[in-house]
């Protein structure tokens, strides 16, 4: 199988022995603690399930510098993003201040309780120059009307660095037990398939028939035996599809117009970035932990409103070392119906022209769907529809 990245094996950072965990949990009840943020929560969870394997915790500034600037840590080890926990100056107590170990308690889940202890190497002050600096390269942009930048930009400027042991997965385990997977249990499963290639798909929405076709596409041209549907379950910005939506859309989709045994259906606990290129490395870091041979990067992957160009999140793996991943890239073209070949075709396989295509906004999906009009049987499935437009109509009920 697949390598995990950096390391000969998996050291997902959650303790997975009772006793130990117990007696961790224990202790943090008694150390200073302090209230992170979604984004350090979600990381947590992210260490703690394999799929940021192998590092061992947050980054100092240096770190973050580096992979920021190099796409790699100062000892050399490729990694496209910050992986960072920082807060407001006001939030750090004074017994914080001075503490070796310390409790991280998570924002999302009700009476904030732990979700890992942590070792404390430093707390610095990030300052505006570096602050600006990390967001430039991470989002290649600073503007603060991109949510990636704007939620990085609104976290505070103390960084509190140093390797931390998980406690639990955050809400995912509980609120998506039959979706929420860690990258063992992913490896496990594809081993239980007997599937020796296989193709992730990343998403953060429902599924229509593009992506669908985008998938088997994929499956094809790459003689994979399986494909990981490995949808995203942490924070969006607001306007995009929860993922109990999401999750339910998709499983019926896979239901009804997959075969049997070619996809395994599965989410992970971390927040959207909306960074675009560097989020598709990660994406691409962690599809490999989780023990996938391909990834597919179609259009605008990771990408949000104009902030990037349309292959640039395919782009970037031109720029990298050829032994940082051993995953491989699956590039896909835009892929859409068209009215000449009657199916859905990925451009670059399509002899037709622009005025051949059904296309269709996010903002005009919405409102037909908000409105009880039904998606052309082109663009969506009725069965994916359907769940899509109860959802908006309940939306609207409560506005
Ligand atoms: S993402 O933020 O998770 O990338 P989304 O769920 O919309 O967003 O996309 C999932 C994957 O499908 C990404 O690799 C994206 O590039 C690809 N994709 C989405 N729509 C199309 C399309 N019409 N043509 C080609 N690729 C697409």
């Amino acid at each position: 199988m697949i390598k995990p990245h950096g390391s000969e094996t998996l050291n997902p950072l959650y303790v997975a022995d009772d006793a130990r965990r117990a007696e961790l949990l224990k202790e943090a009840e008694n150390l200073p603690s302090i209230l992170i943020s979604s984004a350090a929560a979600a990381s947590a969870v992210m260490l703690g399930s394999g799929y940021f394997n192998p590092l061992s915790g947050y980054m100092n500034i240096a770190e973050a510098t580096s992979v920021a600037e190099n796409m790699a840590l100062p000892d050399g080890l490729f990694w496209p993003t910050p992986v960072m926990n920082i807060v407001k100056a006001e939030q750090i107590a004074e017994v914080v201040k001075n503490a070796k170990r310390i409790a991280l308690l998570d924002p999302n889940v009700e009476g904030n309780p732990p979700i890992a202890v942590m070792d404390v190497e430093a707390i610095e002050t990030l300052s505006d120059r570096q602050r600006e600096a990390l967001i430039d390269k991470v989002f290649r942009t600073t503007d603060r009307e991109h949510p990636g930048v704007a939620t990085f930009a609104s976290l505070g400027d103390q960084v509190i660095s140093g390797p931390i042991q998980v406690l639990n997965y955050s809400y995912f385990r509980t609120d998506f037990p039959d979706t929420f997977r860690t990258a063992i249990e992913i490896r496990e499963e594809i081993v239980q398939m007997g599937w020796n290639k296989v193709v992730a798909f990343q998403t953060r929405n429902p599924m229509h028939r593009a992506h669908e076709e985008l998938c088997k596409i994929a499956l094809k041209e790459v003689g994979a035996d399986g494909i990981l549907i490995h949808m995203l379950l942490g924070k969006l910005k607001p306007g995009d599809i929860p993922a109990d939506v999401r999750n339910a859309a998709i499983r019926k989709m896979v239901e009804l117009y997959f075969p049997e045994n070619t996809v395994l259906i599965t989410g992970y606990g971390f927040d959207m970035l909306y960074a675009g290129p560097r989020e598709a490395l990660l994406h691409a870091v962690f599809r490999q932990n989780c023990g996938c041979t391909h990834l597919i990067v179609g259009r605008d992957h990771a990408g949000v409103g104009p902030y990037y160009g349309a292959f640039d999140a395919q782009t970037i793996f031109d720029e990298i070392p050829e032994t940082a991943l051993e995953i491989e890239i699956f590039r896909g073209d835009h892929t859409v119906w068209c009215n000449k070949c009657n199916k859905i075709m990925m451009m670059r396989d399509c002899p037709h022209e622009p005025e051949d295509y059904l296309f269709l906004s996010g903002t005009k999906v919405r409102e037909m769907l908000s409105e009880g009009e039904m998606l052309p049987p082109e663009f969506s499935h009725p069965e994916v529809a359907e769940i899509l437009m109860a959802y908006y109509q309940s939306e609207a009920a409560e506005a």
